[in-house]
């Protein structure tokens, strides 16, 4: 087995989990949610989106977000820009790192930055050149790697041709996206070994909701295969605004009481992580969605 001895989570609860609220969220309770997530060990915080507010309308203060953030050492935080104009705001605004959405889907694409793949990485041209004038490292996401809510099933093919394109544009990483957590071990196996012949695990992340239960099990699969970056939302929060029905990332907290029962560093309070999804939960008057910081909040009693 090819485990990898330490894992970096990127942390999605601020933009991820935040921008399908539908209650209003004050700026001091978003900036706390970050700096409490920074406090807890968490070194890449995705912390808001540079969209058009009309279709996200819970980002649209994410230049106030990043204005606001009391900036912890070793942290950086990265927000999500689909075009120019987004990155324009976001390095306005101060963001560390930046990322470009795409999809293996092409209706999932137009429903969600409202044009088809091919389109869409042109559009990415200027941003990655913009990007790399600027220093800014540009992240790259690939939606509905293993399901479309729909076209259904996805071939891994198509997958790997897009991840392929946002790495060949100047990514450093691609982050798969399991949108709709269709995804199982099988599944997320067979992606892997059509991606990982022609990519290195070190330029791969797993970003997976957890709609049907199976967030651990695939992310198990991609440790194995030597992933080590894995996307995961404090409390679970979140889920998808063009993907009905999707549930959060898989909870932050249930990765880290993985990682931690596997002897893999991540460099996470575990403690501090609990008390952060506690906070959110209970400012938003949401259930808490890990099934470790429940079970952790109750033994403290
Ligand atoms: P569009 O409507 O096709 O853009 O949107 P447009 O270029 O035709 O412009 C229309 C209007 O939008 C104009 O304003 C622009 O100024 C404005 P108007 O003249 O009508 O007043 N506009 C912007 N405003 C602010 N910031 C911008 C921006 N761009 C245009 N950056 C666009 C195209 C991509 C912008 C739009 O479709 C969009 O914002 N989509 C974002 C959807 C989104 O945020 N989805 C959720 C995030 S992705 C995700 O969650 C998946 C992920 O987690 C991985 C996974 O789980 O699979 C990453
Ligand atoms: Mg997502």
């Amino acid at each position: 087995m090819n485990l990898p001895t330490s894992v970096t989570l990127v942390e999605m609860g601020p933009r991820d989990g935040l921008q399908n609220e539908s209650a209003s969220i004050s700026l001091a309770t978003k900036l706390r949610l970050i700096d409490d997530l920074a406090a807890a060990g968490l070194s890449v915080i995705e912390s808001g989106s540079f969209v058009n507010p009309k279709w996200i309308p819970q980002m649209a203060d994410s230049a106030e977000v990043f204005r606001g953030l009391q900036r912890r050492a070793g942290v950086r935080y990265t927000a999500l820009t689909p075009n120019l104009q987004g990155l324009e705001r976001a390095l306005d605004a101060g963001a560390d790192e930046v990322a470009v959405f795409a999809a293996a889907s092409e209706a999932f694409s137009r429903k969600n930055i409202n044009c088809g793949i091919a389109e869409s990485l042109q559009r990415f041209e200027p941003v990655m050149a913009r990007a790399e004038a600027a220093g800014v490292r540009v992240r790259g996401y690939v939606s509905c790697v293993l399901g479309c809510p729909y076209e259904g099933e996805i071939a891994p093919q198509n997958v790997l041709e897009v991840a392929r394109a946002l790495l060949g544009l100047g990514c450093h990483e691609v982050s798969l996206g399991d949108t709709i957590g269709t995804g199982t071990a099988g599944s997320t196996q067979r992606l892997l070994d059509a991606l990982l012949p022609q990519i290195p695990a070190q330029q791969l992340a797993l970003h997976c909701h957890d709609t049907y239960g199976q967030a651990l099990a695939n992310i198990l699969v991609g440790l194995q295969n030597g992933i080590a970056t894995v996307d995961a939302s404090v409390a679970g929060l979140g889920g998808c605004p063009y993907a009905r029905g999707a549930t959060g990332n898989v909870a932050t907290e249930d990765v880290v009481y993985m990682l931690n029962g596997m002897g893999i560093h991540t460099g996470i309070d575990l403690d501090a992580l609990v008390s952060a999804g506690a906070r959110i939960s209970e400012a938003l008057g949401r259930r808490n969605g890990s099934r470790a910081a429940n079970a952790l909040l109750a033994s403290a009693g």
